[in-house]
């Protein structure tokens, strides 16, 4: 028996990097799967992953902004299953620059795809949470979202409002036995971070006491933790998983 056997999760940002590694590790978990993204076919990819490990996975292409198109997926998702048990809102981009030169539209962008969106979900997984008396949320937010970072305003602002919302949405939805935290990844190696220039890199290392960079695998395996009954008393928490790059 998985932990997590007959429990439906719902993955945003699924398609690749740290969100497929979690659709995985709820699947080998036991987890049902709904995979939600903008990129389809990279998408399809992790429904075979999960598949393969035995689990159901249906694939929803949608921008999680697109409040109309978020509300339908969550709809979709409790006809088919009945249920949503899990959701991890862990779809996210980067627009980086310096603040005296950010557009309105990369501040705009970035609030929209990881707070907006993590928002829209949250409300729209509540209402069925609610009915069932349990739920988890798990929020993936990042370091900077807790320390901050030169050339990174809007996504530190971004990272912030998904922690308070977190902490909010703990608070209102407690009672009803729905747990929601957040994990705060530091350096982890993706898609994300590859862009990322050798010198900086060094840097980075530097200042991890664990000496390496985390792996996709390394958020997944805090996130199964925080939707498991291992974690049954933890609500409104910040799990940060950084190699000790933040304490
Ligand atoms: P990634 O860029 O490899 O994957 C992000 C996924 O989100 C992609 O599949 C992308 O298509 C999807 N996505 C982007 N915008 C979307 C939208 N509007 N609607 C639906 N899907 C959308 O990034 P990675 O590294 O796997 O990051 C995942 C999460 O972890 C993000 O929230 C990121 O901010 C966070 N994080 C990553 C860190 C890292 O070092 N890689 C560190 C701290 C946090």
């Amino acid at each position: 028996m998985g932990m997590l056997d007959g429990k439906v999760a719902l993955v945003t940002g699924a398609a690749r990097g740290i969100g497929r590694a979690i659709a995985e590790e709820l699947a080998r978990a036991g987890a049902d799967l709904a995979l939600c993204d903008l990129q389809v076919e990279w998408l399809a990819d992790t429904a075979k992953a999960v598949e393969s490990l035995g689990r159901k996975a249906q694939c929803w292409a949608v921008n999680v902004s697109d409040s109309a198109a978020v509300n339908q997926v969550v709809g979709d998702v409790v006809k088919l299953c009945g249920k949503i048990d899990v959701l991890v809102n862990n779809a996210g981009i980067t627009k980086d620059g310096l603040l005296i030169r950010m557009s309105d539209q990369d501040w705009d962008d970035v609030l929209n795809v990881n707070l907006r969106g993590s928002f829209l979900f949250t409300r729209a997984v509540a209402r069925p949470m609610m009915k069932q008396r349990s739920g988890c949320i798990v929020n993936i937010a990042s370091i900077i979202g807790l320390i901050g970072n030169a050339g990174q305003c809007n996504y530190a602002a971004s990272k912030a409002g998904l922690i308070a919302l977190t902490k909010s949405s703990a608070k209102e939805l407690a009672a009803r036995n729905i747990r929601v935290n957040a994990v705060a990844p530091g350096f982890i190696e993706s898609k994300m971070t590859e862009a990322l220039g050798e010198e900086i890199r060094k840097k980075m290392l530097d200042a991890i006491p664990m000496g390496r960079f985390g792996q996709p695998a390394d958020v997944a395996g805090a996130v199964l933790f925080l939707v498991g009954d291992a974690s049954s008393y933890v609500t409104g928490q910040v799990l940060t998983v950084s190699g000790g790059m933040v304490m």
